[in-house]
């Protein structure tokens, strides 16, 4: 028997952690959030160490070991990501993981198309520019109330535009993904969206 592996794809802010993590939760599945993966390789680049070799030596602890959802720390994981030596030394963690019983979500922006290639259900999440630094927005305000609107629209526009042009697995949509638009569903209704088109193929 092998595991169920769910891709859940998409650009920043699109909804794809909140989701697969509840997604996860109702299906009693593992979760790998792959963003933070390239998020806690980016702090280390911010540290100064050497992208390629932080990707290499990268251990679980790492994850916990920074507050990844700094601005900064994200605009760095998107340039490290582009680095095709840093995403090669990820691919192994990351296959390994998809193999957990019974099941394992992943999230990030090349699950469908290279990571997991095979899962048996992969999903695209998009929603408009404005929507989704509208959400990151209200996120880290929680955390940093100085942060503007505009600059968030700036930094997310610029790091997708990257995730998409980069040689190395841009973001793109697997063809045999099915795309959800995001833009005008609450949260909830996102999560049940998604959870029913998954539920209904699962089996
Ligand atoms: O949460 P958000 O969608 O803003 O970002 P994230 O999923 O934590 O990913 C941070 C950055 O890591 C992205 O902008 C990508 O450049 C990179 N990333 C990637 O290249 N491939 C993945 N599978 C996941 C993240």
């Amino acid at each position: 028997m092998s595991s169920i592996v769910i891709a859940i794809d998409g650009p920043a802010a699109s909804g794809k952690g909140t989701i697969s993590k509840a997604i996860s939760e109702k299906l009693q599945f593992h979760y790998l959030d792959t963003g933070k993966l390239y998020r806690a390789i980016g702090a280390k680049y911010l540290e100064g160490h050497e992208p390629i070799s932080a990707a290499t030596n990268l251990k679980y602890e790492d994850l916990d070991n920074y507050d990844l959802q700094k601005p900064e720390i994200a605009k760095a994981a998107s340039e490290i990501a582009a680095i095709q030596e840093v995403r090669a030394s990820l691919l192994k963690f990351q296959r390994n993981f998809s193999r957990k019983m019974p099941g394992a979500v992943l999230d990030g922006r090349d699950i469908g198309t290279i990571v997991c290639p095979s899962a048996k259900i992969k999903i695209f999440l998009t929603a408009s520019l404005e929507a989704r630094a509208y959400r990151r927005y209200l996120e880290l305000q929680k955390t940093n109330n100085e942060l503007k609107l505009e600059s968030i629209i700036d930094q997310i526009k610029e790091r997708d535009e990257r995730d998409q042009t980069r040689s190395s697995s841009p973001m793109v949509a697997a063809s045999d993904a099915k795309i959800f638009d995001t833009s005008e569903l609450s949260i909830n209704e996102a999560i049940d969206v998604v959870y029913f088109y998954i539920q209904a193929r699962i089996n």
